[in-house]
């Protein structure tokens, strides 16, 4: 049963105008007025129940003392997650913060943040790539998640549907289990407005970086419909995700022949659309505009968060071998798990690396640190770090690591 809320043009169920009128406790009623005000906003019929939330928000950096407390007093109101809800990265390794070099009064705030959350029963797993650790929406779920480069994978990758939320909105969902319907999660929006035919032959993570980078660039909020890419692996999607996020606000693309609802888009629906060639040529002009030469940067690898094959990856160029360079790798606590078990932490420490969670080099407090240049296969972490005033080179992760053990 389902009736109008007054006055608001979106539509409630009776559950959910308990959940407005206060009678499932203050936070509830809160979390319900700051989704319905967003449904109103954006025109939303009326909320959709949603299976999870990824909730972004979680640097102190980013958060400041006013977004310490907005978290402490909704816990405090009795905020609890109803639905499945992880958490992305926060500025630092929760265990291995002094090794980061990261200042006692920011950790001591950075903990409290985790606190706050874990009160809240948010899975505290402080990473970007929820789904490399058993947190895969199904095709078709629609789910409240945040981080960019999450949502792009959620949508494009999984087929779950999000739009781009935010730390409030996620955890208001996780709240109440509701989500406003529009953007992305309706049927008609998720269909591609321009065809990028990939002429470059993109072949190193690196390559899908700078194609994503500039699709983002070039289209904005557009869908793309890459034709020309072929064989994918995961990594790389996650790669073009991102940095298509980054440079412009896509949350969605389709791949001909791999992703999921690509096949489903009617051969009419593409017809008449804008094509955009992307030359080999394209990629190098991304980088080089990007990417600033480095004397002595700390190279960086995991933007998004290392999968167990990235960071095998590098152990098969650092066995046995010495590093003359900083190289921090950062990935989850599941992935890094599985990796300490393989012994590949092992190898990356002995040649004189380090591995760490929750955190990464775009949202720990790298100034504070005393950092100045980092290097970096990632489009997403070069812009960031570029946007914090440090100098940010760019390079693939096998010539990166090479040129570290120099
Ligand atoms: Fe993840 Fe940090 Fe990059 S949150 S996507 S590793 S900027």
């Amino acid at each position: 049963m389902s009736t109008e809320s007054e006055g608001e043009g979106l539509y409630l169920t009776v559950e959910e105008e308990r959940m407005l009128g206060g009678e499932e406790g203050p936070a509830v009623a809160k979390s319900m007025e700051l989704l319905v005000g967003l449904g109103e906003v954006f025109g939303a019929e009326r909320l959709v129940p949603v299976e999870s939330a990824h909730i972004s928000g979680v640097s102190y950096k980013n958060l400041g003392e006013a977004g310490l407390d907005f978290l402490e007093e909704q816990a405090e109101m009795g905020a609890r997650a109803r639905v499945r809800a992880t958490l992305n990265p926060a500025g630092m390794d929760l265990d291995l913060w002094r090794e980061m070099g990261v200042p006692e009064a920011f950790a001591e705030k950075q903990l409290r943040v985790v606190q706050a959350f874990e009160r809240m029963a948010v899975e505290l797993t402080c990473t970007c790539t929820p789904y490399l650790i058993g947190h895969v929406p199904r095709l078709g779920g629609q789910v409240a998640w945040a981080e960019s480069s999450a949502v792009a994978f959620s949508n494009s990758v999984l087929g779950a549907r999000t739009n781009r939320e935010s730390g409030p909105t996620t955890l208001a969902s996780a709240v109440t289990g509701r989500a406003a319907l529009y953007g992305c999660r309706l049927e008609e929006n998720r269909l591609p407005g321009k065809v990028v035919e990939v002429e470059a032959e993109p072949r190193t993570r690196l390559d899908y970086s700078a194609l994503g980078y500039l699709t983002g660039k070039l289209l904005g909020t557009t869908v793309p419909y890459f034709k020309g890419i072929e064989n994918p692996d995961l990594e790389s999607l996650k790669a073009l995700g991102a940095a298509c996020a980054t440079s412009g606000g896509i949350s969605l693309y389709h791949i001909e022949g791999v992703t999921p609802e690509a096949a489903q888009i009617p051969p009419e629906a593409l017809k008449g659309l804008e094509r955009i060639s992307v030359e080999r040529a394209d990629l190098s002009e991304a980088a080089s505009l990007l990417s600033c030469e480095a004397d002595d940067p700390v190279v960086c690898l995991g933007c998004p968060h290392c999968s167990l094959k990235e960071i095998h990856e590098a152990v098969k160029l650092l066995r046995g071998r010495k590093l003359r360079r900083r190289l921090w790798v950062f990935t989850s606590r599941g992935v890094y798990r599985e990796a300490r078990g393989r012994g590949y932490v092992d190898v990356i420490e002995g040649a004189g690396g380090r591995v760490f969670r929750d955190t990464c080099m775009v949202v720990a407090p790298l100034r504070e640190m005393g950092w100045r240049e980092v290097a970096t296969n990632s489009f997403k972490a070069a812009h960031y770090a570029s946007s914090m005033g440090l100098v940010a080179q760019l390079g693939t992760a096998t010539e990166l690591v090479e040129e570290a053990m120099r």
